[in-house]
């Protein structure tokens, strides 16, 4: 496995739609591994292929409170159901040192594919809902900044 570079808002693939994924054979295999390795070494919340300029549409968000806890995978995922809302700040990994503010469904049901093709459905609320949501938007070239208010640099 290896750490790939993160793309940066401004390079315009994080713009671009990204496309299905038809292969779960090594090749996807071996992605996933480089942006579990990435997102490690990152230390972030979630990371979608895109942002190591792969434009599938694949993604991975943590499966707790860091990414010590493991990561779940979706591949062609679609949201078909969301509900309430929250509020909470985001930041993004191809956006550095810069924290703003948006607006997410509560709760979502996702449909997805694992990394072997199987088709899985899993329902989400609160943090995992927002983490999934933001890694979904990046499938269609959309980044958080797009959507948040009270966007702020890090000292
Ligand atoms: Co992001």
């Amino acid at each position: 496995m290896a750490i790939r570079q993160i793309v940066k808002l401004g390079d315009d693939v994080l713009r671009k739609k990204s496309f299905e994924v038809t292969d779960f054979g090594s090749k996807t295999h071996q992605l996933l591994g480089d942006m579990y390795d990435t997102l490690v070494k990152a230390d972030g919340a979630g990371l979608a292929a895109v942002q190591v300029g792969v434009l599938r549409r694949m993604f991975i968000v943590i499966a707790g409170e860091s990414v010590k806890d493991g990561v779940i995978e979706f591949i062609n995922p679609e949201i078909i159901s969301s509900s309430g809302e929250q509020d909470g700040t985001e930041g993004c990994l191809s956006v550095p040192n810069k924290w703003g503010e948006v607006k997410r469904p509560y709760k979502l049901t996702i449909k997805f594919q694992d990394r072997y093709g199987k088709h899985q459905k899993l329902k989400a609320e609160g943090f995992l809902a927002r983490a999934i949501c933001h890694e979904y938007d990046h499938l269609d070239g959309v980044v958080y900044i797009d959507k948040a208010r009270d966007i702020r640099e890090k000292q």
